[in-house]
Formats: C-alpha cells, structure tokens, sequence
C-alpha cells in the first residue's frame, strides 16, 4: 500500500522541494501552504506521517500539530523550524511529534526521518500525546533562559519535551559551567510538578553526616546538637522536584539511604524508626565521572544504574561553537539592560573578535566575561578594546581529558579517556553507527597527519603508519584527502 505524507509549509519553493524528494511509487504527497484543512485531511485522507512547518500564517504550526493528533494520535509527525528558539523543540516533543528538526533543511537526514516516522506510524506506536502548553517566555533580562540550537543541543531540548512530563529520575552530566543547572529547571519549568517547589541540595558543600540529616531529617536527641525534631528536603519535598547537584561527592551511606527512596520512596529520619513515604522527583547532576567513581568503589553501581536511566550529557562549548554567537548576543543584551543600557549590546566586530578566539570556557566563563566587559565599557554596544582585556587572559576550563597524554603508547587508556566524557552523546546521535563512525573518524585523521607529516608522500606516509600503499590510496579517495 501507498503510503501517505501531508506538508504543510508556507514557502513555495520548499513545499516543491519536498514534493521531488518524496512523491515516488510508494508514497503520495499532499501539499498545503496553510494549516486551515489539516484535521480534515487526516480525517478524510490518514496519512501516515507530516512534516509541518512551526512558523505559518494564520494557526502556528504546533496548534495545528495538537489539532490533528487530537484526530489521529498514531499520525507521526515532523515538524520544521528556522527559528533557534528552544522551547519549540521542547513543545514540540511535548506535543506528540515524531522528531523536531531546524531549518535549512538537510535532506538526507529528512528522508531518514520520514522512512523511520512510517515506520513508527505503521507500528502504530503511540506517542506522547498533547499537554497544556505554556506560550513561550518572553526574553524580558529578568528570567534565566537556556540558549543552544545547535545540533548537539536540539537533541537535549527533544529529550526534555519526552522526559521532563514523566516523573522518571533524572542524570544530568557535563563539566563545571555547561548549564546542568538551567537544564534541571528547564526539565522541571517543563513538568507535571512545576506548581509545586524546586528545592536544590548542593551534596560537595554540605558536611557528610550534616548532609544526612539535611536531606533525611532527625529526631530530637538523635545526636548532641539535635535539640528539636527536624523535617529534611525529601519531606518538605513532598509532591515536589528535589535537585541534587554534585551527586558524586555523597557518601556511601547516604547514597545507599538515596537508593531506598529511589526504589520504595521510603526511608527514616536519623535517629528514628518510623518509616516515611514520599513522592519526589529526583533530578541529580555531576561534573565528576560516575563511571570512574563507581570504578574506585566512591559510588555505588546499583544506585549509578538506577539513576542513568534517564540520563542528558551537556556538551561543553568547545564543542557546540555555533551556539557562542546566539549566547554572545544574548548576555550582551541581558547585562546591557541590567547596568542601564537600554540600546545596549555588542557590535559586530567585538562580537567576530570573541569568534575568532579559540574558546576554553564554557557558558559560565562567557557570562562573566561578557558582564565584567559590560561594567567597564563606556559606551552602550560592546567594542572590540571593551573584549580584548578579557579574551587573551581568560582561564581554561576544567578540562576532563587529562589523561589524554600520548604516554608510553598506552592508546586504550587515551581513548577510553578521550571517549568517556561524550560517550552518552554519541549514542544519542549515532545510534546503530558508533562503531563505524568513530573507527573512520580515527582512520581519516591518522592518515590526514600522516600525509601532512611527509610533505603528501606516499611512500613516507604508508611506511610511517605501516600500511600498504594500495591501502593507503583507498583511504585517501574515500575520506577525499588529497594526495598531491
Ligand atoms: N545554554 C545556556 N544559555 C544561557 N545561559 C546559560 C546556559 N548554560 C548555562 N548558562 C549560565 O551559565 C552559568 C552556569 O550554569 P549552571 O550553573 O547551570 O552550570 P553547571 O553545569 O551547574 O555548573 P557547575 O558544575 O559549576 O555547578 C549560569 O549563570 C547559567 O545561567
Ligand atoms: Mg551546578
């Protein structure tokens, strides 16, 4: 049978565009260029998947995504934004659609898309169908928002839309300054419990047995100081979000007393025997290793296993660079309007110079930069003398690849290390292809410094890796390395 898809896209030329990609023997194209019939279509027509565009005249297209998933929950559906605005991905993932994906489009990975969502529609899997849905916050410089469209972050706001409505426990891992915190709010701003309180515990900074009673609560003359019963977060928590950043600094007895409530939502107050049952949803977060700590015996592997079920890996900026044009503009303009400039922001080539520099920080780093640069600009927009004092003098980030050092050519131990920190991200993003992927990666980039080494000689560079010429040819017409 024929498949159907439905497009509804306000842009000629892509409506056209998709009509050549896909109009083929074994699916049919309906073309819309606005959403005024769309739930009479999926009425009348059922296709089996959409690809709707989010900004259109008239009904946005995520009205028009909950309205027709309110006539067919199983239709899967694709929606497309040129916008770099994340709450659309979140809403979006949050209202049933199939995948989220941003403008221009990339149309191999489309038709990858499309082939998986007819797929999942011919399965007939169900997906998350339609909340009540916030309008978008408005960027008034009073409220923390979390910036990032690029590839690496759009993975993270879709997987907020599909975790965050759920009370699963959540692991938020990434290095020091990367935004695990905004993330923890961004996924609770996003749940079922965001009426009720977010509390946070900072496990690193509070004393171990301190931290017993801080989290668990005691009862009077539990130990000398305990004048008084006292109520801990889990209880006052109740109902509520309890953040537990730097999960890895707790100790064993609190991780074990932790791993009871995640698994019977139950545990005592120190020094007591009645046993008290809660309803908290955990989100924790570390920039430390947790598979290194449960390899040195700091953390305990049942209470990791539980806890990564659900679990987001924060990119550091290096990483994600697009991103630092959007989060320049952005704290340009919000500290701007917190030191009383109202026309404030950057200009251009202040904003190129910060591109141009090799970036170590992560997003804490670039905040302050941009605030202290703010306070000491005399003007309103930020000047590339306002930038300079700041970029060349900037510290390192904690780096997490210290073992990267060629010693002794002990090549498992620099990859395991090279590897471990974005292991999480790259099943997220190439599910199926790890191996493959990551194999060639290496082939090309050896051969690639190889060849530079010998000054594009051929003999030099076989020799030197130890490869046969033949084979050494195949690699450079496949990874389209020049051997001249
Ligand atoms: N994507 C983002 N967009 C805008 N601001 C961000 C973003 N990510 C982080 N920030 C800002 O950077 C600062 C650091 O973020 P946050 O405290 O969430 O990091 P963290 O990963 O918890 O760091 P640490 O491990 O040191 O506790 C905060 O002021 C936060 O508002
Ligand atoms: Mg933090």
């Amino acid at each position: 049978m024929k498949s159907r898809l439905l497009v509804i896209e306000d842009d000629p030329a892509t409506l056209q565009l998709m009509k050549q990609v896909f109009d083929s023997a074994d699916m049919e194209v309906i073309l819309e260029a606005d959403g005024s019939s769309a739930e009479r279509i999926v009425a009348t027509q059922h296709p089996n998947a959409a690809i709707i565009d989010i900004t259109l005249p008239g009904r946005s297209g995520l009205e028009i995504l909950k309205a027709i998933k309110g006539v067919d929950s199983g239709i899967a559906v694709i929606m497309t934004s040129g916008h770099s605005s994340t709450q659309y991905a979140i809403e979006a993932m949050k209202s049933g659609a199939y995948d989220y994906l941003t403008k221009p489009l990339d149309i191999p990975r489309l038709r990858q898309v499309v082939a998986k969502a007819l797929e999942c529609n011919l399965l007939s899997r169900k997906v998350l169908y339609a909340k009540a849905v916030e309008t978008e916050k408005i960027d008034d410089g009073s409220t923390d928002i979390m910036i990032g469209s690029s590839p690496e972050m759009i993975e993270i706001w879709k997987m907020v839309g599909k975790v965050a409505p759920t009370d699963a426990t959540v692991l938020i891992q990434g290095e020091s300054g990367t935004g695990k915190e905004l993330l923890a709010r961004a996924i609770y701003n996003n749940s079922r419990r965001m009426n009720r309180p977010f509390m946070a515990v900072n496990c690193a900074a509070i004393p171990e047995n301190l931290l017993e009673s801080e989290l668990f609560g005691h009862e009077k003359g539990a130990f000398t100081d305990a004048h008084s019963r006292r109520i801990g977060k889990f209880e006052q928590c109740n109902g509520a979000t309890l953040f537990l950043d730097e999960i890895g600094e707790m100790s064993l007895a609190n991780q074990g007393k932790l791993l009871r409530v995640l698994e019977s939502q139950s545990f005592e107050r120190v020094g007591g025997n009645e046993t008290i049952k809660v309803d908290v949803r955990i989100i924790a977060a570390t920039n430390k290793s947790l598979v290194n700590a449960v390899k040195d015996k700091s953390f305990r592997s049942d209470l990791f296993y539980r806890l990564r079920v659900v679990s987001f890996f924060l990119p550091p900026l290096r990483d994600r660079i697009e991103d630092m044009p959007h989060l320049v503009n952005y704290f340009a303009r919000r500290f701007a309007l917190k030191y009383g400039k109202k026309n404030g922001g950057i200009a251009t080539e202040a904003l190129e110079m910060m591109l141009s520099q090799k970036w170590e920080g992560n997003i804490r780093e670039l905040k302050n930069v941009i605030d202290s640069a703010t306070v000491m600009s005399k003007g309103e927009l930020l000047m590339p003398e306002d930038i300079a004092p700041f970029v060349s003098t900037q510290e390192p980030a904690q780096r997490q690849l210290s073992g990267a050092t060629a010693d002794n050519g002990n090549y498992y131990a620099i990859f395991r290390n090279l590897l471990e920190p974005v292991f999480d991200r790259i099943c997220q993003t190439d599910k199926g292809t790890v191996f493959d992927n990551i194999n060639s990666g290496l082939e090309k980039a050896l051969v690639e410094m190889a060849m530079q080494k010998g000054n594009n000689n051929q003999v030099f560079a076989s020799k030197l890796l130890g490869i046969s010429r033949n084979t050494l040819r195949d690699r450079l017409e496949r990874f389209n390395i020049s051997g001249e």
